[in-house]
């Protein structure tokens, strides 16, 4: 017999995939750290855990809190096009990202609502095939 969920989302023992989720947007920015000289490389050596903190800041400073939240990630496999950002719901996923991309991606995509075509990267069906 299964456990039944007490989330906040609903009454206990439903199970709440249709409740609508708590934030708007939700980033996730890989703070990976590999060892210097891995192979694959890492986004914490590319800069990522002081992007995460720039958005966390940004979006605080901006009354977006609530909103929209920044969360540091695990390796999300797409190393090479690092630092990776990727923003749910639409799924969109950024490579590349350097420290003066925060605003503009807060600014367009996450307040405006078009992403950022020139740091999107290649979905990974797209990079099998071209590769
Ligand atoms: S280390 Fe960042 S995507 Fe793998």
């Amino acid at each position: 017999m299964g456990k039944e969920c007490v989330c906040a989302f609903g009454p206990p023992g439903l199970l709440h995939f249709d409740m609508p989720p708590p934030y708007e947007r939700h980033i996730f920015v890989c703070t990976n750290r590999r060892p210097d000289g891995h192979p694959k490389g890492c986004c914490a050596l590319k800069g990522s855990e002081e992007i995460h903190g720039l958005f966390k800041a940004e979006l605080a400073r901006r009354g977006l809190k609530g909103q929209v939240r920044a969360n540091s990630a695990g390796c999300l496999d797409a190393c090479e096009y690092g630092v990776s950002v990727v923003v749910y719901p639409e799924g969109v996923w950024y490579g590349g990202v350097r420290p003066e991309d925060v605003p503009e991606i807060i600014e367009q995509h996450l307040v405006g609502g078009r992403p950022v075509e020139r740091l999107r990267m290649p979905f990974k069906g797209e990079r099998a095939r071209s590769g």
